[in-house]
């Protein structure tokens, strides 16, 4: 037996489950019809397949984001923007204590494309893993078709803003986007803009509101409007984010409707710190230290503010970066 079989906690049978088995360096994957195997050479970790799922899914569609995406208390990945560590344990007391910390360095592309074709493989017909649980299918049972259509959308992602000529469009129901069920009474009226001559291609306005009512996904912000290096993000949150966050600069979010908890761990060792309620008009920051989770009881809308600087990446990459959004 392998090093990596004899640390497997059950046996699973991918002929009858009909999934494929992927691997990356020491490090394997496997699904039955409820659980995804994590197997490394120090131990095994299982993860509920939808919360497996939904993760690999942000992990993927934010290209391995901005540092630390946690799919649990145990496994995840950290940016290192080219290149990626993928571990298990790292931020976990229990796993370093053991010494059984397990952690590989791969090339993002090369990380990509395993994790693609996990998502694709394991994703299947009436699952959408970017839905809130009230509008899909289940995650769980036998391979039964593939989804594609939902897990190849692509974030949208504007150069200037949302709704300028050649820049990404509206969202309308003529385009696939009806307003979500949740939404039904946000106001649908775009804003005129009469911009004098010369000044058509520098003066936009649209409903932002009405944009976020008609997205079809959650948890999975859409860059709307580009300022230099400041990146406004909204997006609309129902259940729970699909990963913990441990950022690596500090970010911001304006709460624009509903309610959302955020759970904010230590960074370094998952330690819960504090929980922070945000109602609308609410600012918050999120400090570089730190991770932190959402809850959403109703479908909310949330600007995440980013911060795109090519500086704050070099500073990250030698370790002087700030993590402190403010100092008193
Ligand atoms: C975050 O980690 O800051 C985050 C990610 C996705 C969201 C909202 C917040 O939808
Ligand atoms: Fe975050």
């Amino acid at each position: 037996m392998t090093e990596l079989q004899q640390n497997a906690l059950c046996s699973i049978d991918s002929e009858a489950t009909g999934y494929q088995e992927f691997q990356i360096g020491e490090i394997k994957f496997q699904r039955c019809e409820y659980f995804a195997y994590i197997t490394c050479p120090t131990s095994q970790h299982m993860m509920p397949i939808d919360a497996f799922l939904t993760a690999l899914m942000r992990d993927i569609a934010w290209g391995f984001f901005y540092g630390t995406v946690a799919f649990d208390d145990v496994f995840g990945t950290t940016n290192h923007y080219g290149n990626v560590d993928i571990f298990l344990g790292k931020f976990h007391d229990e796993w370093i204590k053991s010494e059984k910390v397990h952690i590989q360095n791969h090339e993002s592309d090369e990380l990509m494309d395993v994790f693609k074709a996990m998502q694709s493989d394991w994703t299947n017909a009436e699952f959408d893993p970017f839905a809130a649980p009230q509008e899909t299918g289940k995650a769980w049972g036998r391979k039964n078709g593939d989804n594609e259509a939902a897990i190849s959308r692509e974030r949208e992602t504007a150069q200037r803003m949302v709704g300028m000529p050649g820049d990404t469009p509206l969202r309308t129901d003529e385009n696939g986007f009806p307003v979500n069920r949740a939404f039904l009474d946000v106001d649908q009226t775009e804003p005129v803009v009469d911009a004098q001559e010369g000044f058509e291609n520098e003066i936009h306005a649209f409903n932002l509101f009405g944009y976020l009512s008609r997205s079809d996904v959650t948890w999975n912000p859409s860059i709307v409007s580009v300022l230099r290096q400041s990146l406004f993000c909204p997006t609309t949150e129902e259940y729970i984010l699909p990963i913990e966050h441990g950022n690596d600069r500090p970010e911001w979010f304006l709460q624009l409707s509903d309610e959302i908890v955020w759970e904010i761990k230590d960074g370094t060792n998952g330690k819960a710190t504090a929980s922070v309620t945000m109602r609308p008009g609410d600012v918050a920051t999120m400090p570089g230290d730190i991770r932190h989770q959402g809850f959403s009881p109703k479908r909310a809308m949330l600007i995440v503010w980013e911060n795109g600087s090519p500086e704050i990446m070099e500073q990250i990459k030698n370790g002087t970066v700030n993590p402190l959004p403010v100092e008193f």
